[in-house]
């Protein structure tokens, strides 16, 4: 007997599978598919020998700039040091003022405040050894600097978790001159703002896009909940 067979005969088997799959909490299964695009981009960039700094805009917790410092570890050991060190970026605040475009209702200052030092002695103890400096500040202030003020000269993966287009702009322009060909971006909230294609990560890509013609991307792939990750395939 095969599966369909089984199933189409014993119907609490799909009710068991529904009954499980349902009751996995959907923020975990988020959190999930961000490492598992970590992942990917970790590995491609160390499979290809893009080396430079693996960049975070939206720290809050630190779950996923821990993550990527951890699986940088494992990388190494596969495929050879990349001497990678991880660079993030967050208020620990919010966001600070939020302009009348950027409002949702799950984007709010009291759902990201955070207890910052908590968060930065986890990060220092699941760094393990390896480079990383978070620098903490609304990005209209800390972005205003040149990468190189800050000891970064190219992006090996950038990671853009920052929700709203007037962060996710900020980001961008500061990573323009650090690109390289084989830089991966990921946006994790690429979807978020009902599909509004003026909203949003997606929107602050497509204006960055279009102000900056000669850098070309190429979509990589996508990941979680409607999340995309692109590569730098030309820098001029
Ligand atoms: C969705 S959370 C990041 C989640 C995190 N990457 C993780 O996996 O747990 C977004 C973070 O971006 C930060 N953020 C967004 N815009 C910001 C801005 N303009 N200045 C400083 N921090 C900002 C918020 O404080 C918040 O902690």
């Amino acid at each position: 007997m095969n599966l369909l067979k089984i199933i189409k005969k014993f119907l609490f088997i799909q009710n068991f599978f529904a009954w499980l799959v349902s009751k996995f909490p959907a923020y975990l299964e988020f959190s999930l598919g961000k490492y598992l695009g970590i992942k990917k981009a970790m590995y491609i960039t160390a499979h290809d020998k893009t080396y430079g700094s693996y960049l975070e805009f939206g720290v809050f917790t630190g779950s996923s700039f821990n993550f990527a410092m951890k699986v940088n570890k494992n990388l190494d050991k596969l495929l050879g040091n990349s001497n990678c060190d991880f660079v993030g970026f967050d208020s620990f605040q919010g966001f600070g003022k939020i302009s009348q475009s950027d409002e949702h209702p799950m984007f709010k200052d009291e759902t990201f405040e955070v207890d910052e030092s908590k968060i930065l002695k986890n990060i220092k103890k699941c760094a393990a050894g390896q480079k990383y400096q978070i620098i903490k500040g609304f990005y209209n202030e800390t972005l205003k600097k040149d990468p190189q003020e800050y000891n970064i000269t190219k992006a090996r993966v950038v990671m853009i978790d920052c929700d709203l287009k007037e962060s996710t702009t900020l980001a961008l322009n500061f990573i323009k001159n650090i690109l390289q060909k084989g830089t991966i971006i990921l946006f994790d909230d690429f979807i978020f703002f009902k599909g509004d294609q003026t909203k949003g990560e997606f929107a602050a890509f497509e204006e960055f896009k279009a102000s900056n013609p000669k850098i070309k991307f190429r979509e990589a792939f996508e990941y979680g909940y409607g999340s995309k990750a692109f590569i730098v395939s030309e820098v001029n």
